[in-house]
């Protein structure tokens, strides 16, 4: 089995990180690497990916999140935007007719794209051997981050990634049967 199956393999959330940790920046380098090469719709790339280098935000934040009280743990924490308004920016300055409000389509491309490179960031930090939890919590407070990380128009946090060395080690979870949630030619029987 090669590596890259390995890591995807051995997947687990942890919630639990060793504190006064930081990464090296030539690991949080490559992930980042990692997320930008992922694919992206007409390599539009439509996601800002925000990483929260200041304590005094980072504790903001994790106050305001006391569901994952991790984000305060973890040593990177990134945050996921998908984010429409620099299309817009883009379409703008080529006198283009891009209309990312209100168009449903818009919102899966920016959310599809935001949950690849994140997904490929997660699997890098795994593969580099760090511990991973994605806080999708995060979206119920948008408005206050929103005003905390400056987000346009036509922005949205879809959820944070934090990245760190586990402190409780974590057991694979189960996943449904196989054929319920792959099937050839036909959705599976009920
Ligand atoms: C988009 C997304 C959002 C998530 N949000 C949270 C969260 O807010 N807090 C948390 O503790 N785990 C969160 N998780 C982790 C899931 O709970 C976890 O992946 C799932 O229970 C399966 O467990 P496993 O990753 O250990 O296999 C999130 C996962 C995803 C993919």
């Amino acid at each position: 089995m090669n590596h890259a199956i390995a890591t995807l393999l051995n997947h687990r959330t942890y919630r639990h990180f060793k504190t006064g940790l930081t990464l090296p920046p030539e690991h949080l380098q490559t992930i980042i690497n990692c997320a930008r090469q992922a694919p992206s719709w007409m390599n539009g790339q439509h996601y800002t990916i925000i990483n929260i280098t200041s304590p005094e935000l980072r504790a903001g934040i994790t106050a305001l999140q006391p569901a994952n009280p991790q984000i305060g743990t973890c040593s990177t924490y990134l945050v996921f935007v998908a984010d429409l308004h620099r299309a817009g920016l883009c379409s703008r300055a080529y006198n283009g007719t891009f209309s990312a409000a209100g168009e449903p389509d818009s919102l899966i491309t920016a959310v599809t794209d935001t949950a690849l490179a994140a997904q490929n960031a997660a699997v890098a930090a795994e593969s580099l051997g760090y511990a991973t939890c994605y806080t999708g919590g995060i979206r119920n407070i948008a408005a206050e981050l929103v005003a905390l990380l400056g987000l346009p128009e036509n922005t949205f946090p879809v959820f944070g990634l934090c990245i760190g060395t586990p402190d409780i080690e974590m057991q694979l979870k189960p996943r449904l049967p196989e054929n319920t949630v792959y099937a050839e030619n036909r959705y599976p029987e009920e």
